[in-house]
Formats: structure tokens, sequence, C-alpha cells
């Protein structure tokens, strides 16, 4: 007793080759459209990076902060740099210092952290950035609006996560 063979290919059927064909199209589109709006998307914003010992960046954003800063608020210096080169660090739980830029102008925004990695989020305007340790990441950004904006840690960073808040102000 033999069961017959069983007949398990079959030549395709006019509609289901004309969907395979469609997927297939859509897939190679959305994967070249991967590579193009790197360069295509406005949503991507001007950045470059480097190297840098976590020590010496925290020399530089200290002094960098003690150079320019006009207030203190919660224990963080409120820092109005000049339009040019800025500095934010991340460690565990903190965004230091306030950054308080003038709208319309250009800033190059050096972030890093000091620890482990955090995640740069502007708030409520949705720009996010990896923020690791020994590497610099520069951002080039000009203001378009002024008010307060919220730098908030989306990437978990072990128990303070959560309170990791940090701002940034834009004044007219
Ligand atoms: Cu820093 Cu989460």
């Amino acid at each position: 007793m033999f069961a017959p063979p069983r007949v398990w290919w079959k030549p395709l059927n006019r509609l289901e080759r004309s969907w395979l064909i469609m997927a297939f199209v859509w897939c190679l589109f959305l994967t070249a459209m991967m590579p193009l709006w790197l360069f295509l998307g406005r949503q991507n914003v001007p950045a470059t990076s480097y190297r840098v010992a976590p020590a010496t960046f925290q020399e530089i954003v200290t002094e960098f902060a003690q150079t320019h800063q006009v207030g203190t608020e919660k224990g963080v210096p409120v820092v109005a740099p000049s339009p040019g080169d800025v500095y934010l660090l991340a460690r565990q739980w903190q965004w230091y210092p306030i950054l308080q830029l003038k709208k319309g102008e250009t800033y190059r925004l050096h972030v890093s952290s000091l620890d482990i990695q955090h995640g740069f989020s502007l708030q409520p305007l949705n720009l996010n950035f990896q923020v690791l340790p020994g590497y610099v990441h520069v951002i080039t950004l000009t203001p378009t609006q002024s008010g307060e904006f919220s730098i908030v840690c989306n990437e978990y960073c072990d128990l303070g996560h959560h309170l990791m808040v940090g701002k940034l102000i834009v004044t007219e």
C-alpha cells in the first residue's frame, strides 16, 4: 500500500504571480530608500563625530561651563555661549550644563558621555542621538523657535534613567 506522491508544486496562478512581483518590486524600492533617505530626508541633522577620552571631554565641558555661566538651576550651571562650538555632557543621571542659545544663530553642539551609553532626545521636537563614551557627536543646529526644551534620556542607563532630564533654552 503506497500513497500516491503528493503534488506540492503547481505552476503559479496568474494573480499569484502578479502579487509576488509587486511584493518583490516593493521590497527593492524600500531597500533602496534606506540609503537614499540618508541623503534626501530632511529630518537628518548634519552630524560628524570624533574620538575623545571621557576625562578630557569632562575637562573641556567644565571649562566651557565656567567661562560662559550666567546662572544656576537646581545645581546645574546655566550657560550662554556665543555661536560656534558648544558642549553638552551626559552622565548618570544628568545632562550638563543647561545651554541657553539664541534663535537664528548656528551652533555646533558637541555631545558625549562620561560613563555609559545615553540617548539624547530633544522634546517636544523629537530630535534623537546616541550618546556614547569615547565619542563626540557634533550636531550642527540653528534654533528656529524660542522657548524651553527638555532633553530626555531615551536609552536605559540604570537606576536613575527616568530622572535624567535636562534643559535647553532658546532666547529671541
Ligand atoms: Cu541616561 Cu537613560
